[in-house]
């Protein structure tokens, strides 16, 4: 091995990282992760196609697969092609997170790249890049610079997957507007993601085809699971995942601009997304995998303190049960200068360190339903009923931040003219984070929430935000394909049916076995602004014909369980106010130097620890879905020779998802290293605990 000039560099970017020298390789070039389980071989069929193989332990997994794209003004790129070159590398590596779920990331592939050249007239060139790793694979495509080629414009990518199994399967249709839906248990055969168009409660939705979006999940009969996504998706259409459910194929459906009839546009030379493939012997080792971070460049922000992982409370829940509005003319106006300072007050009393207005800017008098809301929106200009100056200036005096909010309705070129000014009055204001919302269908239209054309809006408010010290936090985004390394203050993001939804008509609500379900399937994805915390979870008397599907001690887990940064404890304060189980609230972390998944299995029940960000204070949820469970758990994590103060915050005896969902009880006991406990998990159940060194 040879230290090369580029692990010098890297070494100062704060990254650890080592390369071997290229190996020359054979016709049908393989890579092999470093433990040797998982392997990829590229070859080129009779037709001259590129086609690639995945084997588990000598297991095929993704059978020969083709690869190609189709232009709009040039031949298919596909058949007549001949390898022209190909190496092979190793790479050994570690890098630290600013924040997220651990301190470390290890970054250990082995890398295959092969160039390929049509034989025929065209004589076009196209490269292929794959990375092989112990919990997975991802391969891109690289269209390098050539005579001739200036420009491609894509109309469809033909990545296939060919399984080799009839997975079980948790799946969203692959809705080009919108991921906020339910997941369907199914064999890949009985996928019918068509039978999901219209739902009643999404503001845009849009499936054409028969395809899935992802993460998408998998369980085979030996237990093996797999997840299916990408990996920084920069200047490029989302890829669903068409599904041919006779032969078992998976293939790349890519977001279409119907305005421009195409995909993708691109100058010569760029480079596609990763796709990638999760490959885990259990369930709990996807939630542990990384691979999407490593498929991501590292941070290009440099310093990045001034992003504040954060919980916070607000003006948001009671808009969603109706008690109050965004907008002043329905007489019920949430975003009140006396309200924004009671949730400061509230704020400060509890060691929360941010509230979130919505509803304070003017606009919402035309917001959903009107099909011109361009120029509407002003992302300046507060209500009369407003004082932004005063109410940040207040929660500076308690230490408390304001959250800044930007409903954009979906009309991103009227969010795009105002965002230097908004994020300047953000920065002048030293506000360090918005929320973002894209709520209806896209203006103009023709484009959808998914498309080349708003990957570069999402990432464009990324970009512009961090120039002035901003996070940003986006509902109805694009999904999330592991950005938050390179620019971590995409701090968090929706992209899921959220609690929101528990609020909403008839078919709203999200049964138990939903966040079983994200937890190995979104979670994988990223950081998830989920808003827990319902303490009152049959909303009245509101909305009494909802109701949220958990009991109370799942909606603490859930600060565990589902990863942010940032996390909402959501519910009206006077449900808070009083409340014993508030405690574990104002006690649990965001930030986290340690994660281990203790036990789960998709869509059943799935435990994690994690330990506080430079402390050794341990934290842990526990989640199951409409069964009740007994989990037995060893408490391994702990740090040797020291007695934590352990306090649970469990279901009670009678506690049910429906019948008695506040039933809880907290338990205080000492615990050791290796101790062992068991939780008793209501239907719907959870348990939250903390672990504090004994002083
Ligand atoms: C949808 C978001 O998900 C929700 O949190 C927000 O309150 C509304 N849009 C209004 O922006
Ligand atoms: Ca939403």
């Amino acid at each position: 091995m040879r230290i090369t000039r580029s692990f010098l560099l890297l070494v100062t970017a704060g990254v650890l990282a080592w390369s071997c020298n290229p190996n020359e390789l054979s016709d049908s070039p393989t890579a092999v992760s470093p433990d040797g389980k998982n392997s990829v071989t590229v070859s080129v069929n009779a037709e001259g196609q590129l086609q690639y193989t995945v084997l588990r332990e000598g297991d095929t997994l993704i059978a020969p697969s083709t690869l190609g794209f189709m232009f709009k003004d040039a031949p298919e790129l596909s058949k007549g092609l001949e390898v022209t070159k190909r190496y092979q590398m190793s790479n050994k590596g570690k890098w630290e997170m600013p924040w997220g779920e651990q301190k470390y990331v290890e970054d250990n592939y082995q890398e295959l790249f092969v160039a390929a050249k049509e034989t025929g007239e065209a004589g076009r060139t196209i490269h292929l890049r794959f990375k092989v790793y112990d919990d997975g694979i991802g391969f891109r495509y690289e269209f390098p610079k050539q005579p001739g080629w200036e420009e491609a414009t894509i109309l469809e990518e033909n990545t296939h997957f060919q399984l080799t199994e009839d997975y079980t399967t948790w799946w969203i249709p692959g809705d080009w507007d919108i991921y906020e839906h339910l997941y369907t248990t199914s064999p890949i055969s009985k996928i019918n993601a068509i039978s999901k168009q219209n739902h009643p409660n999404l503001a845009a939705t849009y499936i054409p085809q028969n395809a899935v979006n992802t993460p998408v999940t998998m369980r085979g009969e030996s237990g093996l699971h797999l997840s299916f996504h990408e990996a920084n998706l920069t200047d490029y259409a989302g890829m669903t995942l068409k599904v041919d459910t006779t032969t078992l194929t998976l293939s790349s459906g890519l977001v279409q601009s119907e305005r421009n009839g195409y995909a993708v546009k691109r100058r010569l030379p760029f480079e596609t997304p990763w796709r990638m493939i999760q490959i885990a012997d259990k369930a709990t080792d996807l939630i542990k995998s990384r691979l999407i971070l490593n498929l991501n460049e590292p941070n290009k922000l440099g310093d990045v303190s001034w992003i504040k992982p954060t919980k916070y409370v607000g003006i948001w829940w009671e808009m969603h049960l109706a008690k109050s509005s965004w907008d002043v003319a329905s007489g019920k106006h949430g975003a009140t200068t006396e309200n924004a300072k009671k949730h400061i007050d509230f704020a400060a009393q509890n060691g929360i360190g941010a509230v979130l207005v919505e509803g304070w800017n003017t606009g919402w008098e035309r917001w959903i339903g009107f099909p011109d809301r361009e120029g509407v929106f002003d992302f300046i200009t507060p209500y009369s009923d407003y004082d932004l100056e005063g109410v940040v200036a207040y929660g500076k005096e308690k230490g408390v931040d304001i959250m800044m909010h930007h409903e954009t309705s979906a009309a991103p070129r009227t969010y795009e003219q105002q965002m230097d000014t908004a994020y300047a009055l953000m920065q002048r204001l030293e506000i360090g984070a918005v929320k973002t919302g894209y709520v209806g269908p896209l203006i103009p239209e023709g484009e959808y929430h998914h498309g080349q054309w708003m990957v570069n809006h999402y990432r464009k408010a990324i970009t512009e935000a961090a120039k002035h010290n901003i996070a940003i936090n986006a509902h109805e985004p694009i999904k999330a394909t592991g950005i938050r390394r390179t620019y971590p203050n995409a701090i968090s993001r929706e992209g899921l049916r959220g609690q929101e939804f528990n609020a909403f008509g008839a078919e709203g609500g999200n049964p138990p076995e939903h966040l079983p379900i994200v937890a190995f399937t979104r979670m994988l994805a990223g950081p998830i602004d989920f808003t827990p915390g319902v303490f009152h979870q049959k909303l009245t008397p509101y909305k009494d014909k909802n109701q949220v599907s958990t009991t109370l001690a799942q909606q603490l887990a859930l600060y565990v369980v589902i990863y942010s940064p940032i996390q909402m404890a959501c519910d009206l304060l006077v449900y808070y106010e009083d409340h014993p189980a508030f405690q574990f609230i104002r006690d649990v972390a965001v930030d986290w130097d340690d994660t281990r998944v203790l036990n789960g299995e998709v869509g059943e029940y799935v435990s994690i620890a994690r330990r506080e960000k430079g402390s050794d204070n341990w934290f842990l949820g526990a989640i199951t879905n409409e069964n009740a469970r007994e989990i037995p758990i060893t408490l391994n994590f702990l740090k040797g020779e020291t007695t934590f103060i352990m306090t649970q915050y469990v279901d009670a005896e009678d506690a049910h998802w429906d019948d008695n969902p506040g039933a809880y009880k907290i338990n205080t006991m000492e615990v050791k290293k290796g101790d062992e406990i068991s939780l008793k998990l209501a239907a719907g159940g959870g348990a939250a605990i903390s672990f504090f060194p004994k002083k």
